[in-house]
């Protein structure tokens, strides 16, 4: 039986360990010609010789190193058919001390990152007539204490989904979101962070039940789905929908009272 991916030329970022690595190795299962992106040139070359696919060790944030990573996929395997956009940078950080450098660093790579390499890839896609690109967004884009930057930079992650998949609908291009959950690195480092209020979600999850979701989103049998955010979380599967209103008062001139009366009565019950 041929994979789900064959003859698909797909590229995964921060692919040299957890999430990214499973999705890399069930890509190359599915019978995917895979591009094994990392920084971390070590981790990278070992992933990729595991899995016959090829290594690339570019700096996803700058728009440079995502059009090498993109470029490199076309050379080898003559086309660009998936990317997954799963390079992520987690910080911690208190806003009263948080680093403004550290800020800007989440957010080059996981939002200007993620933007490099899709502007890169989309533009190759639209040229072929299809492809599929999955973005990596997070629960912490909901708002999550110590997580300002990297919460900021997923919510504009899943904005970008949205709005690449308005523009590009009809065209064969589609882009969708996960939000994954697993037991990586990243996740200790939060759990570390949590100490005694720490839940253990994530704990038993592992990356590689995150990869069938983002396979099949870029498989052809996921040929009508586009702008949509799959959220992963063990045994569950959901979608996530764009930030709606959740309530809504109407008046015919405000005053700053009536907007405090508003906050005391119907506004106020949907805090
Ligand atoms: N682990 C979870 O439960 C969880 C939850 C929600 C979202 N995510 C997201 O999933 C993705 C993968 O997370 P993970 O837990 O496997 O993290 P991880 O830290 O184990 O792996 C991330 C990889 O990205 C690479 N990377 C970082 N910056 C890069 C850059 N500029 N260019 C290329 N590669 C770079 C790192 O070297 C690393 O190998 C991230 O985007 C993360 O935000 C993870």
């Amino acid at each position: 039986m041929p994979g789900v991916l064959a003859g698909k030329a797909v590229v995964v970022t921060g692919a040299g360990r957890g999430l990214g690595e499973a999705y890399a190795r069930l890509a190359a299962a599915e019978g995917a010609s895979v591009v094994v992106n990392d920084v971390d040139t070590t981790v990278a070359a070992s992933v990729a010789a595991s899995i016959g696919a090829l290594a690339d060790d570019s700096d996803i944030a700058t728009w440079a190193g995502a059009g090498r990573l993109i470029d490199t996929c076309r050379q080898a395997y003559g086309r660009i058919d998936g990317l997954v956009n799963n390079a992520g940078l987690f910080r911690l950080a208190d806003p009263r001390e948080q680093d403004p450098d550290e800020f800007r660093r989440v957010v080059e790579v996981n939002l200007l990152g993620t933007a490099h390499c899709g502007l890169h890839a989309i533009r190759a896609m639209l040229a072929q007539g299809s492809g599929s690109v999955v973005n990596v967004t997070s629960g912490a884009q909901a708002g999550t204490a110590a997580l300002a930057a990297y919460g900021a930079s997923k919510g504009g992650v899943a904005s970008l989904t949205w709005c690449w998949a308005a523009d590009l609908a009809g065209t064969g291009v589609r882009v969708n979101a996960v939000s994954p959950n697993a037991h990586t690195r990243m996740a200790e480092a939060f759990e570390r962070h949590l100490g005694d209020r720490a839940r253990g979600q994530n704990v038993g999850k592992s990356a590689a039940s995150n990869a069938p979701a983002v396979i099949h989103l870029l498989s052809d049998a996921a040929a009508g789905v586009s702008g949509q955010v799959v959220r992963i979380d063990g045994d569950e599967l959901s979608l996530v929908t764009p930030p709606r209103q959740a309530a809504s008062v109407r008046m015919s001139q405000w005053t700053v009272a009536a907007v405090a009366d508003a906050f005391a009565g119907d506004l106020g019950r949907h805090r």
